[in-house]
């Protein structure tokens, strides 16, 4: 990535329940953005809201939640790709679990990741493990996730994703908690390793790594300080616009150890 702002995105999931609440959240969280020049704040709304949103998010960019492989035709349902990208997102989430949930494998994760670079927009590819085990099968999981999802892209095109850890275990109200910093430092490592293997190079791609799963204004810091990403996917407490700003707010001031 050419920038070395820290990259907070909000991914409100299916929410707000209106339009009307959409903005006022989006408003809030843009005050926010244009005081901390040195975040790039990326919202992903509802696909439904982005067109109203486009002209009202700056400094904040946009985002969506996921693109679909195709254009345009006869796909009752999606939203072709040429018209999301009127909708001017800069920013596309991809392979997030809970669409993964729904079926997507990595394989259309890979065809997503190379819609969005081939329409420069970037993408956000999210990996995370269900569950953690003794044995380390997860880092074989995790693996498995980068190498099929970057299957034929050029080294020369893979500095233009952004890589978002997001353990399943630690997203959502369900979740117990949210992942130690020393966890997430230790899948940072990894997913790094696991990059240049496939690039065959020591220096690995300077590629942004981000943490996401129940991150609010407590953990912010700690996390952003002792794992070495480069910022936060933040679900839930990216609608609630005071706790989404001491979040920015932290990244703003915080320096990796
Ligand atoms: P959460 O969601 O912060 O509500 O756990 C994060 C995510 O799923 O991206």
């Amino acid at each position: 990535m050419k920038t070395e702002k820290k990259l907070i995105i909000a991914n409100w999931k299916a929410n707000p329940d209106s339009l009307k609440m959409a903005k006022d959240i989006l408003n809030q969280t843009k005050k926010i953005a244009s005081k901390y020049k040195n975040v790039e704040v990326v919202v992903c709304p509802p696909v439904i809201f982005l067109e109203s949103l486009k002209s009202a998010a700056r400094p904040a960019v946009l985002g969506s939640q996921d693109i679909f492989t195709e254009s345009s035709g006869a796909f009752t349902g999606s939203v072709g790709f040429t018209a999301l990208l009127e909708t001017k997102i800069r920013y596309a989430i991809i392979g997030h679990s809970e669409r993964r949930a729904t079926g997507e494998d990595n394989n259309l994760v890979n065809k997503k990741l190379k819609v969005a670079l081939a329409n420069k927009i970037t993408p956000i590819l999210c990996i995370g493990e269900s569950k953690r085990d003794a044995n380390l099968e997860y880092l074989g999981f995790l693996k498995n996730q980068i190498i099929e999802a970057l299957k034929e892209i050029p080294k020369s095109q893979v500095i233009n994703i952004v890589i978002a850890y997001e353990p399943i275990w630690a997203i959502g109200a369900k979740a117990k908690r949210s992942a130690k910093p020393s966890e997430i430092e230790e899948i940072v490592i990894f997913i790094k390793r696991v990059i240049g293997d496939i690039y065959k190079t020591k220096s690995v791609p300077p590629m942004k790594i981000l943490y996401g799963a129940s991150v609010d204004n407590k953990d912010a810091q700690g996390i952003l300080e002792e794992s070495g990403i480069d910022g936060l996917l933040v679900g839930r407490a990216s609608l609630m616009p005071k706790i989404f700003a001491e979040i920015i707010r932290i990244a703003s001031e915080t320096q990796k150890i």
